[in-house]
């Protein structure tokens, strides 16, 4: 008989006090984001900003996005919210759009509009229909496509990390329903040229969309900062729609973003209506279906605590920072940043890939810094928050002893480092593909199961607990392994 999954509910309520408390205590083991020494995922401004959003969340807490006719306030909020975006991003009266809970969302919608509208105009043919991306832009443009039944063509991008407006146009086929660029990319921080690209787009009547999830609450105040910001938004009259996040650069809590139409004739395309179900007439004009006010109120909360010179000064400071981090990194001989930054996100890496970058990020690991690794070229990302501002000489200070002791005794290979370069490096991205795949199910397989496969275990999982991703239902076959292995020795020789 099979044993019966591993947690219950349990008999009784407890305490709320003592719920409160567990809660808390299992967070103990959680990357601590406040320390300034994690550099992606948290958009924080400072505490009585948190405790605006804890207070603003709370009071639409039980208010459901699904119906807005229930709920006219929540309507009202994200009236003011797609205007407010559609004004920064300068559209016109238009402009129309809707929140949604995250880049991912904004995203999927977009391209399930854009698909919708090809379908209807009916002038492409039969056949999987095509989406040309730069080979930079978010993996979020892959899932969606995968999931509408759409193929993507990534078009490489040039030394300098922007997309190449040629090699997008050369990918175009009879086939191609939408374009697609990033203001700015996620790895690197590089504003893709949008005015080539949209030349492009008009030359074949295309639309045009700009992933500005990241620089959409961003670049508007670094332009009016005063930096360089080549044009992107509605202003290129070829930008046919914007996702923008309100949880990032918005400073929102999670859950918070939108996507903008240059008008109604597009977004209508994304709109579902279900007529015929004994709950009634269903309408939907995103994704996703119940879901609290919280995210609303709190990006509403968000922008009126701000405001223009609220942005305008923490865009000052991030930027501020992100030059003197630029300028550190670029003291030190060893170290490169990648192509040209244009707002507070950016990538380095060692030139030459001396010494290796896998080596190093372990080396500042531990030294209790958080590195976020990339690849293809292998390269370290670093957004920056207002609570990174104090630690970047201490961020220095310890990359500059790293690299002194790498220099003077070449450190030993960890099987954690040639697990990173390995992944990163070879060319069977299958491979690479199958190993993560089987970490997501280890992820989610019960403790018991996990157990009786373990004797199976893939590669690199017999010497490591943490990397135990042998949850299988079918573990590797002896070729597979085989290859894995060799590929394992061939990595470390490559060090
Ligand atoms: C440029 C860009 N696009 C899309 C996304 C996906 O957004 P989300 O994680 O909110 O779904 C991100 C997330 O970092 C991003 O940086």
């Amino acid at each position: 008989m099979k044993n019966p999954p591993p947690f219950h509910i349990p008999a009784n309520g407890l305490p709320h006090q003592t719920i409160l408390a567990q809660l808390a205590a299992k967070k103990s083991g959680d990357a601590n984001w406040r320390s300034g020494r994690i550099w992606s995922m948290v958009y924080f401004v400072n505490d009585a900003h948190l405790h605006l959003m804890e207070e603003a969340s709370k009071l639409f807490l039980s208010e459901n996005q699904l119906n807005p006719l229930a709920f006219q306030s929540l309507l009202n909020i994200e009236r003011e919210l797609v205007g407010m975006a559609a004004g920064l991003l300068h559209g016109d009266e238009a402009t129309t759009g809707v929140f949604t809970s995250g880049g991912t969302e904004s995203i999927m919608l977009a391209l399930y509009a854009y698909r919708e509208l090809a379908r209807r105009q009916k002038r492409f043919g039969s056949g999987a229909l095509e989406i040309v991306v730069p080979q930079s832009i978010h993996p979020v443009f892959e899932k969606a496509a995968h999931l509408l039944d759409l193929k993507v063509r990534k078009a490489p991008v040039g030394a300098d990390f922007q997309a190449d407006p040629k090699a997008i146009e050369k990918l175009i086929t009879r086939r191609t329903i939408l374009l697609a660029a990033s203001a700015p990319t996620y790895p690197h921080g590089v504003l893709d040229p949008i005015e080539d690209i949209a030349a492009i787009a008009r030359k074949h009547r295309l639309p045009l969309h700009i992933d500005a999830c990241l620089g959409g609450f961003m670049l508007p105040w670094v332009e009016r900062l005063g930096y360089p910001v080549a044009p992107w938004d509605f202003r290129v009259p070829e930008v046919t729609s914007i996702s923008a996040d309100w949880h990032k650069f918005g400073y929102g809590i999670k859950g918070a973003s939108v996507i903008l139409y240059r008008d109604m004739a597009l977004m209508r395309n994304q709109f579902f209506v279900s007529t015929d179900w004994s709950g009634g007439i269903y309408a939907s004009r995103a994704l996703m279906g119940s879901r609290s006010g919280s995210t609303l109120a709190a990006a509403w909360a968000a922008v009126y605590a701000l405001g223009e010179t609220g942005y305008l000064d923490l865009a000052r400071q991030l930027m501020e920072g992100c030059q003197k981090l630029r300028n550190l990194l670029e003291t030190l001989p060893e170290i490169e940043v990648l192509g040209n930054p244009c707002m507070s996100a950016l990538a380095y890496r060692t030139k030459q890939g001396k010494p290796d970058l896998f080596i190093l990020a372990e080396a500042m690991e531990s030294r209790s810094w958080f590195l976020d690794r990339q690849h293809l070229p292998d390269s370290i990302h670093l957004t920056l928050m207002p609570h990174h501002l104090p630690h970047l000489d201490a961020y220095i200070n310890d990359l500059k002893a790293v690299l002194l002791t790498l220099k003077d005794q070449p450190a030993q290979l960890s099987e954690n480092a040639a697990f990173y370069g390995l992944a990163a490096r070879i060319p069977f991205r299958n491979l690479v593909k199958r190993e993560v795949l089987r970490m997501l199910e280890s992820m989610h397989t019960a403790p018991a199961e996990k157990d009786s496969v373990k004797k199976q275990l893939s590669w690199k999982s017999e010497t490591s607990e943490a990397k135990t991703d042998a949850a299988l239902e079918k573990p590797a076959g002896w070729k597979t392994r085989l290859i894995q292995r060799l590929l394992y020795f061939w990595s470390y020789k490559k060090f």
